[in-house]
């Protein structure tokens, strides 16, 4: 069993949950020991949706923004440096963890890593209120801008360290000094009379007191695990497309999410790691930015409604687009992928699917990602796919509701493995692979945890 890393090769929501809870599966079935699942950046914009069945035969939905997806399975769960550390949703999730799977195992947050407050939310509200036009992102609003101006600050960055430590209120108290100016700007209530510094403090106390025994050494704890062999496995947020760097500005999120990140704020080698791209067949983007293949046809409207796209965190409709390669192409080089997981490929069935294999950029030809995506202007290959998995409803939006017409369908490819799959998808697999130059692994049919189809 193999470390592995898992990043989202589009603009996230791409099933890197339902993949990464299958490989805490895999690791569970190669050997006994302790498996790690850790999260390495960004924070509550995340929405890592789960379908878990439970021993009564009910198919549960968990969806977590701020614990890593390793509460549904029990592994230890770790929190990285990088991370927007939202302490008042990482509590709810692993509460509500215990309750529905009776997690009980270890919680590592390094102390390096900063705390994300309701005042970031609040900025994250003003600050998208003054965007107009062009500069307008639709964040989640759940403070990560503000999170990451504060940690590049340096002085108004709060660790977890300081945190958990008895100087806490002293300590927020004066970072609630350094940023008055564009707190009041932001009309905090309560916060000129020093009442919200209380509420603050009257939030936190009791979570602070809960979890101060997580506080670690994240990277001298993980470089252990990995000498004794354990299993890691590295939970990536958002997709590449979305990298402060490497995305599109201003619509990309402000966390380095790149696979090779994690590496140096954890201190792990590459060699350790199999680094595993999760691709949804469409792809799908929630707030504002460009998409060059978005899909404004059947094939959009239909998709998005018949597979519940909306966003976990904000509850938005994302936009659907057709299969853009170029697009996987170039986030699989940035990532250094060894291998692709391809989701939701029983969403699309009976549709009539045509892939992006070039772009168009000032009158020429090219295969390669513009800075300026805008520019871009789709190329389809000639070829039409098109696959029929099994006679059911067309409406997958509520698998809680259709999980039991299914099952038994999805069991049946996972059994019989990808020599069963209809032509027409057998042949979308060679060609992406032709295309792209790295290996699809495995495929999900279905959104509860085993539905996967391994290549
Ligand atoms: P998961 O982990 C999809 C998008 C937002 C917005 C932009 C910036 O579920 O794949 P932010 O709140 O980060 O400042 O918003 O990034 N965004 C996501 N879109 N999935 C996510 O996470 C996202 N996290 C942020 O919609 O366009
Ligand atoms: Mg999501």
């Amino acid at each position: 069993m193999p470390n592995t890393i898992v990043v989202g090769l589009q603009w996230g929501d791409e099933g890197k949950a339902k993949i990464l809870d299958d490989l805490v599966q895999e690791a569970k079935q190669a050997n006994d020991k302790k498996i790690w699942v850790v999260r390495f950046q960004g924070g509550p914009n995340a929405g890592h949706t789960n379908y878990i069945l439970m021993p009564d035969g009910r198919l549960v939905k968990f969806v977590s923004h701020a614990a890593p997806i390793g509460v549904t399975s029990n592994s230890e769960i770790g929190i990285g440096p990088n991370v927007a550390f939202d302490p008042e949703k990482f509590i709810k999730e692993v509460e509500e963890a215990r309750k529905l799977f009776g997690y009980n195992a270890g919680i590592h947050i390094s102390e390096r890593t900063g705390i994300l407050f309701d005042y970031h939310r609040k900025l994250d509200a003003w600050q998208e209120s003054l965007r107009t036009g062009n500069l307008k992102i639709g964040t989640t609003v759940s403070g990560i801008g503000p999170f990451y101006m504060d940690n590049a600050n340096r002085a108004t960055r709060i660790t977890f360290a300081e945190y958990v430590s008895d100087n806490f209120h002293d300590t927020l108290a004066k970072v609630l000094e350094q940023k008055s100016h564009e707190l009041v700007a932001a009309r905090i209530p309560g916060l000129v009379t020093g009442k919200y510094l209380d509420t603050l403090i009257a939030t936190h106390d009791p979570i602070r007191k809960e979890l101060k025994e997580c506080a670690c050494e994240l990277e001298y704890i993980l470089r252990e695990a990995l000498e004794k062999g354990e299993n890691i496995i590295l939970e990536g947020a958002q997709g590449s497309m979305l990298d402060i760097d490497m995305g599109t500005k201003p619509t990309q999120t402000s966390s380095h999410l790149l696979a090779t990140d994690p590496l140096a704020g954890l201190g792990l080698p590459r060699s350790a790691f199999r680094i595993y791209g999760v691709e949804k067949l469409y792809p799908t983007r929630v707030g504002e930015g460009v998409m060059p293949t978005l899909a404004e046809d059947n094939f959009g409207i239909e998709t998005q409604k018949n597979a519940g796209e909306v966003g976990a965190s904000t509850g938005r409709d994302r936009r659907v687009g057709y299969p853009d390669w170029v697009i996987i192409k170039y986030t699989a080089m940035l990532n250094d992928i060894d291998g692709i997981y391809l989701t939701r490929v029983d969403n699309v069935q009976d549709r009539d699917i045509k892939v992006c294999t070039a772009y168009e950029v000032n009158g020429k030809r090219t295969e390669r990602v513009p800075s300026k995506l805008e520019t871009a202007t789709p190329i389809y290959s000639d070829k039409i796919y098109s696959w029929h998995l099994w006679d059911g409803p067309a409406d997958l939006s509520k698998p809680e509701e259709v999980d039991k017409a299914l099952h038994d369908k999805r069991a049946d490819y996972v059994k019989e493995g990808s020599g069963s799959l209809p032509k027409s998808l057998k042949e979308y697999i060679i060609d992406h692979e032709n295309y792209i130059k790295k290996p699809i692994i495995g495929m999900s049919i279905g959104p509860a945890r085993g539905e996967i189809v391994k290549l």
